[in-house]
């Protein structure tokens, strides 16, 4: 199968302002990545973990502190303008001008690209059948939902056909209906086209939905890479959290249950295990037998917070407060 990405130690380190000093902040620490022809990859991770950044380097709009990376055929470092010429990028925050019309917007792209102008109205034209707009080609940019918004910036992406886009957090912002919606899109680009997809998300679900194989970035590093099945079988289970005054005691009757270990953490104690309603009355009356009455008891199927839970260490909540993370931002640095 051909590769349309190699990525071997890309990385990127940042000099931010931190007060009156200057500090490295190590975006993205070193990455390996392989994406082939066809493939429908998801790049997840929390905010601030690296995810633009790759993408930002992987589409030659920023260049690597190391590393080196071949895409769509094309060397990163030597050849730049061969790999602009076979990808698309739709950044974060979209492209299109708030001004223009949305059919203008698509076909001065298009010219941008080198079309010729009979050949720009047509691919215009395509576009806005293939993405749902043809009733808002005449309107401006900023009149769009940000739905319709969103299916502009990848149309846009599109012109000039290319045989791998990048989408950095196609579906942020949308509600859940226009999700479904681009979702639907994005797949039909997949499955019609054979475009190959490279997609950044903080949302696991979204990855779930769409992807073929999903790459996990925690920290500028890949801390898991696999089929969504194949992630989602890491935290098959229950999760049973109980809250006592000896927690100890508990977690010793918890670990005669099938499952994993358990965890004690203050006053509660956290074990996965294949059935949680199942192995409940059981604990609870080996509590009650050496007198230990419980100050809560949870059972939780798995959430999407657990997956990261346990790939990572640390919930996604927590990783997107961490201060590691929010130090490296220039303009906050800068008030400090
Ligand atoms: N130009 C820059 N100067 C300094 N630090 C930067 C710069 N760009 C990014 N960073 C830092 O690099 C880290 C990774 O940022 P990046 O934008 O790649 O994260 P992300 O995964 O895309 O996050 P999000 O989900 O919020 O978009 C962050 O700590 C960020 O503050
Ligand atoms: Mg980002």
């Amino acid at each position: 199968m051909t590769r349309v990405i190699t990525a071997r130690g890309l990385a990127r380190t940042f000099r931010a302002r931190r007060g009156r000093s200057a500090q490295d902040v190590t975006a993205v620490a070193g990455v390996d990545i392989d994406v082939s022809a066809g493939e429908l990859v998801g790049f997840l991770g929390p905010n601030g973990a690296g995810k633009t950044t790759t993408l930002r380097m992987l589409t030659t709009l920023l260049a690597p502190t190391a590393g080196t990376a071949t895409v769509a055929g094309h060397d990163l470092r030597t050849d730049p303008q061969g790999v602009r010429r076979n990808i698309g990028y739709i950044g974060q925050s979209g492209g299109a001008g708030p001004d223009c019309a949305v059919r203008d917007e698509l076909e001065l792209q298009a010219r941008l690209y080198g079309l010729p102008a009979a050949e720009a109205a047509a691919r215009t034209g395509e576009l806005l059948d293939a993405f749902d707009l043809g009733d808002a080609g005449t309107r401006t940019v900023q009149t769009l939902s940000g739905g319709q918004r969103r299916r502009l910036d990848i149309a846009m992406g599109l012109v000039h056909r290319p045989p791998l886009l990048f989408l950095d957090e196609p579906s942020t912002g949308l509600d859940p209906q226009s999700r479904a919606n681009l979702w639907e899109h994005i797949r039909r680009l997949h499955a019609e086209h054979g475009t190959t997809l490279f997609l950044t998300t903080h949302y696991l679900d979204e990855a779930d939905a769409l992807c073929d194989r999903i790459l996990v970035i925690d920290r500028g590093r890949i801390v898991a890479a696999g089929t969504p099945d194949e992630l989602k079988r890491r935290v098959s289970g229950d999760l049973v959290v109980v809250g006592a005054d000896s927690p100890d005691v508990v977690a010793g009757l918890a670990a005669d249950l099938p499952g994993d270990e358990p965890a004690v953490d203050g006053s509660t104690v956290r074990f996965r295990t294949p059935d949680g309603a199942g192995v409940l009355p059981a604990l609870l009356r080996g509590m009650d037998a050496v007198g230990v009455a419980p100050l809560s008891v949870e059972v939780r199927r798995p959430s999407l917070d657990d997956v990261f839970l346990t790939l990572t260490g640390r919930t996604l909540r927590e990783a997107e407060a961490d201060p590691a993370e929010t130090a490296a931002e220039p303009a906050l640095g800068g008030a400090r």
